[in-house]
């Protein structure tokens, strides 16, 4: 498994402490190489998200996942601005993501531009289409009044010259299922780097996964915890019983076993938090390796995808899904 799906982590798996200064990477078909875990910003509050990511840099992310919908990229931005001032890190050395939100499909550069003002960090290192969904430019929910219809291969179109002028180094797309992103691949010039989806045990993406491995495209995992604050989340990854049984006999705490799991299957990581103490152990995974007989374990917990605010894209008049599964094109 390993020299399939883990060119470069599997050479750091007893690294410990020193992998904290040299973050793992996944190489992209960009030619960029994506750090193993990046810390995840959504829902992290105003006051607590700037101080996350400060201590986190702090003792080793080299990657940031932000979005312009999380209403934070200033925040992050003035706290990385700091942690530069400070002489602990440089900007070239951070990963910095941001999403285009469904609001700005017409204004692409624009919005592109808006998230690197705010996050003033000069160029992105990897720009997402959020959602295969369009909405109004003034819009302020999703309402069926507030959609408009999707026109991917515009703005596709308008994401490979953000990539080609270098204002995002690589591109790629969010909350798309095989069949969205087998049509994007139909017309592209330039391949989506990057698909980020929700994907932890409980939720393997054992459709997507598969195919985008063959197609070259890297799965980074949201919501790898499991979200488990999230409104969304109905069941705890961290309770299941084949974490818990894995944590104890690894001698690890359930978040780290489901952050690894996701790690061994080659793809990158974005745990939030906002707790010091979460922090540091949510980025402590490369001094030990899940068996091969336990990874066996994992394919046969019962599948169940976890996020559910997902109703708030579909509608049977304005937006392309009449049904959540029109939207994950029956994968759920
Ligand atoms: N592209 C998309 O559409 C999309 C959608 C969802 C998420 N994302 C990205 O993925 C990131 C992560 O996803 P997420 O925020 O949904 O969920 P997550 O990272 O799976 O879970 C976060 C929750 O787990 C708690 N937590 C963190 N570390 C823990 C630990 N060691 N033990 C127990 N609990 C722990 C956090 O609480 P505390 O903060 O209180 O520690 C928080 O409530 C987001 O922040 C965002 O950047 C992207």
């Amino acid at each position: 498994m390993c020299a399939a799906y883990l060119p470069i982590v599997c050479s750091v798996f007893t690294m410990g402490k020193q992998a904290l200064e040299a973050m793992p990477r996944f190489k992209l078909n960009s030619g960029a190489s994506i750090p193993a875990v990046g810390l995840g910003t959504w829902q992290s509050e105003p006051g607590l998200v700037g101080k996350a990511v400060k201590e986190a840099v702090k003792v080793g992310y080299r990657h940031i996942d932000c979005a312009k919908a999380y209403k934070n990229e200033k925040e992050v931005g003035d706290a990385l601005q700091e942690l530069y001032k400070e002489g602990i890190v440089k900007r070239e050395d951070l990963w910095i993501t941001s999403k285009l939100w469904c609001t700005d499909h017409n204004d692409v550069e624009e919005a592109l531009k808006g998230s690197i003002e705010r996050l003033q960090c000069e160029y992105l290192d990897l720009y997402l289409v959020h959602w295969p969904c369009a909405l109004k430019k003034d819009a302020e929910g999703t309402g069926p009044e507030d959609f408009v219809p999707l026109n991917i291969k515009g703005t596709w179109a308008a994401m490979e010259k953000c990539y080609e002028s270098g204002l995002a180094k690589s591109i790629g797309i969010s909350n798309f299922t095989v069949e969205k992103t087998k049509s994007l691949l139909s017309h592209c010039k330039v391949r989506p780097a990057v698909n980020q989806v929700e994907c932890h045990p409980l939720w393997q993406q054992k459709k997507l996964w598969p195919y985008l491995k063959s197609e070259g495209i890297h799965l980074t995992a949201y919501s790898p915890i499991g979200s488990s604050n999230s409104p969304f989340a109905d069941i705890n990854v961290l309770e299941l019983p084949t974490i818990t049984k894995m944590a104890e006999k690894y001698k690890r705490s359930p978040a780290q076993i489901a952050l690894r799991w996701n790690i061994q299957q080659g793809h990158s990581v974005l745990p939030k938090s906002t707790h010091a103490d979460r922090l540091a152990s949510n980025i402590e995974l490369f001094d030990f390796e899940i068996s091969e007989e336990d990874l066996d374990e994992f394919a046969k917990i019962e599948q169940h995808r976890l996020l559910r605010g997902d109703e708030m894209w579909v509608n049977d008049s304005t937006s392309p899904y009449k049904t959540v599964e029109e939207l994950w094109d029956g994968d759920i």
